[in-house]
């Protein structure tokens, strides 16, 4: 995307990034957001912990690991024993500045994109070494972090403990990140991220699907989409010395029946964008109290221009658009406005084709998308 260098990788082109860092090897970025120090203050963060349309985990090391998942009650989180930390996962899902912020890593697809997430640890805190599966860029915001990360082959975790901590953790590199401060690490590498002081950071984390839930969840697709309008017949059926048993017959029926359960790449791509823009289980859209008409909302469109919810996730492939788990055609010459406002998230003011101007409206009606 990108050919020149940006500072956010240290100088090196989102091409030289993706060929030689991700998911390959950790880069550290000193100053990769110049002048940084965080989105929000730790009050306003721990405010959000307590909220419970918000997924929030606190997590101590006081008498052995313990983690809580919220909503949180302030009196009771200032009433911790230390060190302790409070992560905020969706944070891009709350903030405007935060969705900025995590769009800057747009040179990876937006498919792969999983959310922002804030941590805010007292001194000493953390959540204990470990390794993710998934891709993760750490941004040091408000104070200062230890980072300790390796590359062991063994990933043998303590038994019995309610989060994962890695049984021999054995570190090859050592950096206190400071404000500004970017640390990519590929899944699997083993990493424990201690406060020096309290400190605030945040993470960008990426989809690792196990391909066994995509499994399933396809299957689930393809339940809802299947058509085998026959029905079980056996005109020559003959009797059998056992009234118990399958029959050879039947199996083969049954085998023949099935075998006819159909799919191509069209149903993988419309399975994916269904799946892949599926809301998260607590995420909750707000219609508008009183929506425009098409009419109306259609003059607006043109004055004001429109933008996704925070919430909302918009992708496409080939001529199909999906939003939060559904899907679209939109015709020819709208697409390339579709495409925009899935790309940047946001549209100046502009006008419509009738068919694609109905499933805006729907969409707006829907809360996914807000005129500007
Ligand atoms: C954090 O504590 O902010 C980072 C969590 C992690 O290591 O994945
Ligand atoms: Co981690």
């Amino acid at each position: 995307m990108n050919p020149t260098s940006i500072t956010l990788l240290g100088g090196l082109t989102t091409d030289q990034f993706l060929a030689e860092y991700w998911q390959k090897k950790p880069l550290l970025v000193r100053g990769a957001i110049p002048g940084f120090t965080g989105l929000l203050s730790r009050d306003d963060m721990l405010d959000l912990s307590c909220r419970d349309d918000v997924e929030s985990r606190f997590v101590s090391q006081a008498g052995g690991w313990t983690i809580d998942r919220g909503p949180f009650a302030r009196a009771a989180l200032r009433r911790k024993t230390k060190p302790w930390t409070v992560l905020v996962q969706g944070l891009n899902m709350l903030l405007p500045q935060a969705d900025e912020m995590m769009r800057r890593f747009s040179f990876v697809p937006y498919a792969r994109l999983d959310d922002l997430m804030v941590s805010y640890a007292t001194d000493g805190g953390g959540v204990g070494p470990h390794f993710d599966n998934y891709d993760v860029f750490l941004i040091q915001g408000m104070g200062r972090r230890r980072w300790r990360i390796g590359n062991q082959t063994d990933q043998t975790l303590i038994k019995g403990l309610p989060i994962r901590i890695l049984k021999d953790f054995r570190p090859v590199h050592d950096w206190v990140l400071e404000p500004g401060d970017l640390l990519y690490l590929p899944p699997e590498w083993a990493h424990d991220g201690i406060a020096v002081g309290e400190c605030m950071t945040y993470s960008v984390g990426f989809r690792a699907t196990p391909a066994q839930d995509m499994a399933e969840q396809f299957l689930v697709y393809l339940q809802d989409r299947v058509k085998l309008p026959d029905r079980y017949r056996d005109p020559d059926l003959k009797s059998q010395k056992h009234p118990a048993k399958i029959g050879a017959a039947m199996v083969d029926q049954v085998a023949e029946m099935l075998g006819r359960i159909r799919w191509n790449r069209d149903t993988v791509r419309d399975f994916l964008g269904s799946y892949l823009t599926e809301p998260k289980a607590h995420v909750f859209f707000d219609p508008p109290a009183r929506p425009l008409n098409e009419k109306r909302f259609a003059a607006a469109l043109a004055k004001r221009g429109i933008h996704l919810d925070a919430r909302s996730q918009l992708l496409f492939a080939d001529s199909r658009f999906y939003i939060n788990g559904e899907s679209a055609t939109v015709a020819r010459c709208d697409r390339a406005t579709f495409k925009r406002l899935a790309d940047e998230r946001r549209l100046p003011a502009f006008s419509l084709d009738a068919a694609s101007l109905a499933t805006l409206h729907d969409w707006y009606r829907c809360g996914f998308v807000h005129l500007s």
